[in-house]
C-alpha cells in the first residue's frame, strides 16, 4: 500500500516490462515514465470508469443471466440428472464476453454458442447508434490507433483472467464451506423478503452493495486465492524508504531497489489474518476495524 499508494515516491520497477504487448510498446500498467503514466491515466480515466456507457450494468447483467441460463440448461437437459460441468472455464468464457462489450462494444460471444442470443440481446440494452465503449472514450480523450491497440490487449488480459479467478474462487469456496454458503444464502433470501433487493434477475449493483455478508464473501474470495500473484515491483525513491516487518521491527531499504511482493504469501499472513488465515471466513471482513498505515504520510 505504502509504496503503490497515488503520491509515493516510489516508482513501477523494470519488472513491468514484461506487462508490454508486444514487448517494446508501453500501455497503462507497462509504462514506468511517471509523468507519461500520469498523462495515460487521465485519458482513460473516464473509459475505465465507465462514465460514458449508459448501459454497462444492464451490459453485464445480460452476460451474467447468459451464464446462468447456460448452467441451468445443462442441468436441465440432462433429465435432472447429474451432469458435471466445467464452471472454471465458463467463468472464463463470460468475463471475455463482458470486458470485450465493454471495452469495444461487441462481445466475442464464448458462452452462448447461439450468437443471434447474444445479438438479440445486446440489441436490447444497446438501443443507440453512439458507441459507449471504453475504446471510443480513450479515443475521444486523445489516445492514436498504435495506443488503442496496445491498451486494448491490455484490457482484455487485465480485465478477464483476473475477474475470472475471483469468480472461481469464490464459487469454490462458498460451494464447499456449509458456513458461508447458509450465511449468504441467509442473506439474499432475508434481502429480498425486506424488498431489499428488487426486480427480476440479475441483482442491482447498487442493492448488491448493500449486503454486508455478500461483499464480505468477495473480499474473503479473493483474499483466499488472490487473481494477481506476480510481484509488481516497485523501485525505491533515491533516499530509500523504510519498511514495517510483521513483527513490527522498522527495516531501511536502501534507494533504486526493486521491491515485489507476493500477494499469496501476504494474503495468508497469520499476523494479519490469525491463525485461521488459510480457510474461508468472511465474517473477519465484518469485525476487523480497518487501517490506512500504508497510506499514511504521502
Ligand atoms: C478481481 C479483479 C481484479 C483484480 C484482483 C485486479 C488486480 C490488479 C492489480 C494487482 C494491479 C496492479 C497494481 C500495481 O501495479 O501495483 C492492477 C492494475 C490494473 N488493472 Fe486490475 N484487477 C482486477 C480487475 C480489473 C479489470 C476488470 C480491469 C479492466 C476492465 C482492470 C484493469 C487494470 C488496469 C488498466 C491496471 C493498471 C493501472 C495502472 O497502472 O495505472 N483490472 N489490477
Amino acid at each position: 500500500m505504502r509504496m503503490s499508494a497515488a503520491r509515493s515516491p516510489s516508482t513501477k520497477g523494470n519488472w513491468y516490462n514484461g506487462a508490454r504487448f508486444p514487448p517494446g510498446q508501453d500501455n497503462i500498467i507497462s509504462q514506468q515514465d511517471e509523468e507519461k503514466h500520469t498523462k495515460r491515466r487521465a485519458q482513460m480515466a473516464e473509459g475505465y470508469a465507465g462514465k460514458t456507457n449508459p448501459t454497462l450494468e444492464p451490459t453485464i447483467s445480460m452476460h451474467v443471466q447468459n451464464f446462468i441460463d447456460l448452467l441451468r440448461r445443462n442441468y436441465i437437459s440432462s433429465d435432472k440428472e447429474f451432469k458435471p460441468i466445467d464452471m472454471g472455464r465458463k467463468a472464463s468464457f463470460l468475463t471475455m464476453d463482458v470486458i470485450t462489450d465493454v471495452a469495444f462494444g461487441q462481445p466475442f460471444g464464448n458462452l452462448v454458442n447461439d450468437k443471434d442470443i447474444i445479438a438479440n440481446n445486446s440489441h436490447a440494452v444497446k438501443d443507440t447508434d453512439v458507441r459507449q465503449d471504453m475504446l471510443s472514450s480513450f479515443i475521444k480523450d486523445g489516445l492514436d490507433e498504435n495506443d488503442v491497440m496496445y491498451e486494448s490487449v491490455l484490457q482484455i488480459i487485465a480485465g478477464a483472467d483476473t475477474t475470472a479467478t475471483a469468480i472461481r474462487s469464490i464459487f469454490l469456496h462458498i460451494m464447499t464451506n456449509p458456513h458461508a454458503y447458509r450465511a449468504l444464502q441467509q442473506e439474499i433470501d432475508t434481502a429480498v423478503k425486506d424488498g431489499r433487493v428488487t426486480g427480476e434477475g440479475v441483482i442491482k449493483e447498487p442493492e448488491a452493495r448493500e449486503l454486508p455478508y455478500l461483499q464480505a464473501v468477495i473480499q474473503e474470495g479473493i483474499r483466499v486465492w488472490p487473481p494477481v500473484t506476480g510481484g509488481l515491483q516497485k523501485l525505491s525513491p533515491p533516499n530509500g524508504d523504510r519498511f514495517t516487518l510483521s513483527s513490527r521491527e522498522e527495516v531501511h531499504i536502501p534507494g533504486g531497489v526493486n521491491v515485489g511482493w507476493s500477494s499469496w504469501a501476504m494474503m495468508r499472513d497469520k499476523s494479519t489474518f490469525g491463525v485461521d488465515a488459510e480457510v474461508l471466513r468472511p465474517e473477519r471482513w465484518l469485525e476487523g476495524e480497518g487501517t490506512t498505515e500504508g497510506k499514511r504520510g504521502w
